[in-house]
């Protein structure tokens, strides 16, 4: 029997609720399975945990996570702790440590999902964005000259490296490769002069080792317009890091809304422990009172099972998710619903049982 250590950091605000759900999800999958089981230890790092500590993870954080074979992670920050630090100290930090250089982010509208774009079929919305996670925009380099002074100046560079760059392009074409997708890549070369000419440059010269692979590339802006006029022309989409955040926002509106969008953080090598999360954050204005939608972490749990493997009980989430959709009973209120977050969850794993 294959067993799988995860590290469950349950967060802030919705982030414990939330996660409940997804880990009924998994466990439902190793119930059914008797090839594998999982094993959760549970960390209570977060804005609490910084209130008390000062710090919002313990100091040897990334020591004790190492040992995992992934991360399963809620929502991080909570006012009274600012931004900056809870998403740097914690969540910047684990996707840094563990060279998790890939954000996966699916943009899928599922058959029952609430879409803005009037009458879209739902097969014309199925995307996969392949994010750039570790460096580009976010990179966190620059300076603030003359602070306060009438004259100030702020440099925030982006760091675009020709190792990080062609891995996240070679990655994508990968991706597309194997479900036989076309590519599109999304830059912004005209106005970027150095980086984006890079990533042009590095696009097509990984190109050149995928003959089989159909592309097309982007200006940033053109994309965002495309995205909701003609989204069936996006299949697999590869992205720096900053036009890949607010595209996938862009995308999980036209896909289901945030309750629906789910990412994976993916060191590809396996050498480290990859991380599994909902896009959303801890969402303040509802935390504690059992409202808050699960699905998108118990999707981003069904990216889990597919990291490891067992496509058939991802699958069965998804499915699950899209049967409770379609039937339209079971829930929350930003669905227009009246249910619990937790009775959304069993209803996913009653569902589940039924498929397989
Ligand atoms: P948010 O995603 O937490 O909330 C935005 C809006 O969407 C709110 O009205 C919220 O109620 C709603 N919402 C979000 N998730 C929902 C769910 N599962 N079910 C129902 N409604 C949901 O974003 P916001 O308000 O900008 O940030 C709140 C905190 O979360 C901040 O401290 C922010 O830094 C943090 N954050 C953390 C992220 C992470 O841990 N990965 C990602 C985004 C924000
Ligand atoms: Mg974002």
């Amino acid at each position: 029997m294959k067993k799988f250590n995860i590290a469950v950091i349950p967060g802030d605000g919705i982030g414990p609720e939330v996660i409940d759900e997804g880990i009924k999800v998994l466990n439902k999958a190793a119930e059914m399975d008797t090839s594998f089981q999982f094993s959760f230890t549970y960390f209570p790092w977060g804005c609490e945990f910084y209130l008390k500590n000062g710090k919002m993870m313990d100091p040897d954080a990334i020591q004790q996570l190492q040992e995992f074979d992934a991360i399963y992670l809620g929502a991080i920050g909570f006012p009274g702790v600012p931004d900056h630090i809870s998403l740097r100290d914690l969540l910047l930090n684990i996707r840094k440590n563990f060279d998790q250089y890939v954000n996966l982010r699916p943009v899928k509208l599922l058959k029952g999902a609430p879409s803005p774009l009037i009458s879209i079929a739902n097969e014309n919305i199925d995307m996969l964005f392949i994010r750039e996670n570790s460096e580009g925009e976010y990179a966190g380099e620059g300076n603030w000259l003359y602070k306060g002074k009438s004259h100030e100046v702020v440099l925030q560079n982006s760091v675009f490296s020709r190792k990080g760059t062609e891995r996240i392009i070679r990655m994508a074409f990968e991706t597309a490769k194997k479900e036989g997708r076309s590519l599109t890549s999304i830059s912004k070369a005209n106005a970027l002069n150095y980086s984006m000419v890079f990533w042009d440059e590095i696009f097509e010269e990984v190109k050149s080792e995928y003959p089989e692979v159909e592309t097309s590339s982007l200006l940033v802006d053109a994309a965002a317009m495309l995205m909701v006029k003609d989204p069936k022309r996006f299949e697999v989409v590869v992205t720096s890091n900053l036009f890949g955040d607010i595209l996938t926002d862009l995308g999980a509106a036209i896909a289901g809304g945030i309750g629906l969008a789910a990412g994976a953080n993916i060191n590809p090598e396996r050498k480290y422990p990859s991380m599994f999360e909902p896009v959303h954050g801890s969402a303040p204005d509802i935390a504690g009172k059992d409202i808050s939608n699960p699905l998108a972490s118990i999707w981003s749990a069904s990216q889990m099972l597919d990291f490891f493997g067992y496509k058939k009980y991802a699958q069965a989430a998804i499915d699950a998710i899209e049967t409770l959709l379609l039937e339209g009973q079971i829930l929350t209120p930003d669905m227009n619903g009246t249910s619990s977050t937790s009775e959304v969850g069993d209803r996913i794993v009653s569902i589940m049982e039924r498929m397989i």
